[in-house]
């Protein structure tokens, strides 16, 4: 079994281990055995995860105790099924906006919700949520932050951390309290206001009205993203042609040049 400690965040409940496959399974596992106080929001943050897991299918690998890799979960009262790409889009901006305040440079949502400083990724999340007729029951918003991670592995195409970007290193416990702060707000906000929300994504979004370079279908495009609508949907024109395509999730994604990969300040 793994090694589980508590501790409390204000009054968020925190479970922390130091080792546990994927907090996203394990905060589904306390979920479906009821060993959770019901409608409560709590956290699952783990130093090492031994199955971490990314969109897409991916795995997400990440150096021990250096990075920040945890699941909020959180019961919204009335969010429609429908509308789960407003708490995407909460997540997104909680911590574009957390890095914005660390004083990071060039802070982008790549969507659907990839965090980038200049061209290269600081953030993943892999949201999963529970839908109960036509509501959501529960969200596990899962958040994979590079901190103070300095060497990455070369199979992957464009990784920075924090403190690559800052050179200071950073204490993951300080850090971890003020992101979660942000996401309570956030997430709170996002069913009061959520037109104010969606406004605010467009404005973090890498790529609006800007030519970059996209796959879809295999094809190879210049492409200028023209909006993304409420249920989360990518309108993307061809620079060339003219031509609008709409896409869902990854059904499209941007490809990074080699040489735009240290980019600042695109
Ligand atoms: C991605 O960019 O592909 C999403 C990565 C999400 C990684 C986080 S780390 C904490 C949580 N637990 C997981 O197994 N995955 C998410």
């Amino acid at each position: 079994m793994h090694k589980q400690s508590k501790h409390s965040f204000r009054v968020m409940e925190v479970k922390y281990y130091k080792v546990i496959d994927s907090t996203n399974d394990e905060a589904a596992r306390l979920l479906d055995g009821g060993l959770v106080e019901q409608n409560s929001s709590f956290v699952v943050r783990a130093d090492y995860q031994t199955d971490g897991r990314g969109q897409r299918g991916n795995v997400w690998r990440s150096n021990n105790a250096e990075n920040l890799m945890f699941s909020y979960v959180f019961f919204p009262k009335k969010v429609l099924a429908s509308d789960q790409f407003f708490i995407l889009q909460a997540a997104a901006l909680s911590v574009a906006d957390y890095l914005k305040s660390r004083g990071l440079p060039d802070v982008k949502i790549k969507w659907p919700n990839d965090i980038y400083c200049g061209m290269r990724k600081t953030c993943g999340m892999l949201i999963e949520n529970a839908v109960s007729g036509r509501f959501i029951k529960h969200c596990i918003v899962g958040i994979g932050l590079n901190i103070n991670q300095k060497v990455f592995p070369e199979s992957l195409p464009n990784p920075v951390s924090m403190s690559l970007l800052t050179k200071k290193n950073y204490n993951l416990d300080e850090e971890f309290e003020t992101l979660c702060k942000i996401l309570e707000q956030k997430l709170t906000d996002a069913e009061k206001n959520p037109n104010e929300l969606h406004k605010k994504y467009l404005e973090n979004l890498l790529g609006l009205e800007k030519t970059l370079i996209y796959r879809a279908n295999g094809v190879f495009f210049k492409g200028i993203i023209k909006n993304v609508d409420n249920r989360g949907l990518l309108t993307v024109e061809n620079a060339e042609s003219g031509e609008t395509g709409v896409y869902d999730f990854k059904e499209i994604e941007l490809v990074v040049p080699e040489q735009q990969k240290n980019t600042i300040g695109f």
